[in-house]
């Protein structure tokens, strides 16, 4: 979701009347993103991520120390010798039992990060590890392999996140997470950081510029930028902590390059910010190089660089991760969009465009691969992590005082064709009691939904389920509250809760599959699979009151458990949980 034109504006308006109050503690570095280069070579901590039954990918940032009258080998810089960093995993935190060692040696080639693919390791394990160089250690990193044992079922539980605007607002989902002891893997599915600049164009609250800060200051556009802007993020506590804590599975969504991309071009990029695709090389190679990412082995027919990953954990599920940035078409577009990336449906000219077969979200290649796994037999559970919504949603114009209907042409509804194709694959599936659930699970939107996935849809609004959709809110991102309260913003907090509430409200009234629907809250989601049902517990930092309007200027306002929804086996569609889920069936070794 791209942050309107309208609430840019109201930010902008804000400044410049000089409401920007600095009432929010200046707890962190304002110089935050080159600060940990001075503290230490591992002040960048530390993260692991792509866990299998048998690997997993450590990574940390290495920074060379600096000589006496030389200029700190801070990210970005190009500055600092090569460093050689040795590195091990163990099963026990004190490291008597290390299970697999060796070298690597790192340099600015890389910005001076680095990874292992640590294999042979034992699945549904625990592990321990830590870096050392020069005589200076790395925090210890926790981390755990797949509950992927053949032919067994294990507990899975997982965190969902997306959306993680740094101006936004403190990083309390990642907090929480990191204090939790009954999750596998935090999978962010999208918008880990953002390309927005400090100034004109910021990005969130006006409450907390000087307190959280973009680094670069301008709009990330070159290595050196995405370079500086992922670092930024790696020396944030709360996102080191969740770093430390679990694997990660991520995939990148358009914010990671610019806004609204497509495989040539993005909403976001301009003529004088140089080549589009010389951009998007750059900073996907700071985000291989930032983040605990395994690529692929290129073994899919795919168009560019395969990103696209299968994981399996089991007898009980599989994950499957797109990858819908590199090849998409264009996104349609109208100039009566009322906010970016909302077009009116009913216009002969757009409807033409979201209808045309020639026009791919994921390419036809990779679609492909998505529908062979989501036909795969012997498993309850298919999940999808997913970039933007599938489910089709129709937004009433009444809901933002204007008439018609509008469509957000950046999700799977922009491109029907493909949409369609997968809801049919799934009513074929769905036809067939041995094949597996579809439960998608995806960001974007920064709000938390559970919908079913609907076919067949009659005028009166009847449809048959094929399948669930559970969106997890943003870390950090606006949503409908901050949307609206940039429409209004003469609300008290209160008139604004109850507005979004009128409109999440009449969305899900034009959209009866949509079961649940908040557009308040932001935090993370946790996604629990059993062989009996999947279920979504939604985490929310507290509602805004005129005491605490934006509680995420608050760096302690803490998410916590808000709504579950689940899916049951054989159902294919959403149902309300009756509470959060309890302990684990079973515990790693
Ligand atoms: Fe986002």
């Amino acid at each position: 979701m791209a942050p309107s034109t309208i609430d840019r504006r109201t930010a902008l308006k804000s400044l410049a009347a000089g409401t920007a109050a600095l009432t929010v503690p200046r707890v962190f570095d304002p110089v935050a993103a080159a600060a940990p280069a001075a503290r230490g070579i591992f002040g960048y901590g530390v993260a692991s991520g792509d866990p299998t039954g048998t690997s997993l990918v450590i990574w940390t940032r290495a920074t060379p120390p600096a000589s006496p009258g030389q200029a700190v080998a801070a990210p970005g810089s190009g500055l600092g010798k090569p460093l050689q960093v040795r590195w091990e995993v163990a099963r026990d935190e004190n490291f008597r039992d290390v299970v697999a060692r060796g070298t690597v040696r790192t340099s600015a080639d890389t910005d001076h990060t680095l990874k292992v693919d640590v294999t042979g390791l034992a699945p549904y394990t625990r592990y321990h590890y830590r870096f050392e160089s020069r005589g200076e250690t790395s925090p210890v990193g926790h981390t755990r392999t797949a509950p992927d044992v053949p032919g067994e079922v294990h507990a899975l539980r997982l965190a969902l996140v997306s959306c993680s605007n740094y101006t936004g607002g403190f990083f309390t989902a990642y907090r929480a997470i990191a204090a939790r002891d009954d999750l596998d893997l935090v999978l962010h599915v999208g918008d880990y950081i953002y390309e927005y600049p400090n100034g004109y164009g910021r990005y969130g609250p006006p409450e907390l510029v000087g307190v959280r800060d973009h680094q670069p200051e301008g709009e990330t556009i070159d290595l050196e930028g995405y370079r500086l802007r992922h670092a930024l993020h790696k020396a944030d506590p709360d996102a080191q902590a969740a770093h430390r804590a679990l694997p990660w599975i991520t995939i990148f969504d358009d914010h990671e390059v610019t806004n609204n991309a497509w495989a040539d071009g993005a909403g976001n990029h301009q003529g004088d910010e140089g080549d589009y695709l010389a951009r998007r090389e750059a900073a996907l190679q700071a985000y291989l190089e930032w983040m605990p990412f395994r690529l692929p082995d290129q073994s899919e027919p795919h168009q560019g660089t395969q990103f696209f990953k299968r994981f399996t954990f089991g007898a009980l599920a599989e994950l499957s991760v797109l990858e819908t940035r590199q090849n998409r078409s264009e996104q349609a577009s109208s100039p009566l969009s009322p906010i970016d990336g909302f077009i009116p449906l009913g216009n002969p000219a757009t409807d033409a465009v979201i209808a045309d077969p020639t026009r791919h979200l994921a390419e036809p290649q990779q679609l492909q691969w998505l529908k062979d796994g989501l036909a795969a037999q012997g498993r309850p559970w298919h999940l999808v992590g997913n970039q933007v919504m599938v489910t089709p949603v129709r937004y009433p114009g009444v809901a933002l005082g204007l008439p018609g209907t509008f469509v957000n042409a950046d999700q799977w509804d922009g491109y029907a064709v493909d949409q369609a194709a997968l809801l049919g694959h799934l009513a074929a599936l769905a036809a067939q009691p041995a094949s597996a659930g579809a439960v998608v699970l995806t960001g974007d939107i920064h709000s938390s939904w559970g919908a079913d996935l609907p076919v067949a849809v009659g005028p009166t609004g009847t449809y048959t389920a094929v399948g669930v959709e559970f969106v997890t809110p943003s870390v950090t991102s606006d949503g409908f509250y901050e949307i609206v309260r940039n429409f209004f913003p003469s609300f008290s907090a209160e008139q604004a809760v109850g507005a979004t509430g009128q409109v999440t409200g009449a969305v899900r009234q034009a959209n009866p599959w949509v079961r649940y629907l908040n557009g308040i809250g932001h935090g993370y989601t946790v996604i629990d699979v059993t062989p009996q049902r999947v279920q979504a517990d939604f985490h929310h930092t507290p509602v805004p009151t005129s005491a605490s309007p934006d509680p995420r200027i608050d760096p302690n306002a803490m998410p916590v458990y808000a709504a579950s929804m689940q899916t049951l086996a054989g159902s294919r569609r959403v149902s309300t949980a009756s509470g959060p889920v309890g302990p684990r069936a079973d515990e790693p070794a």
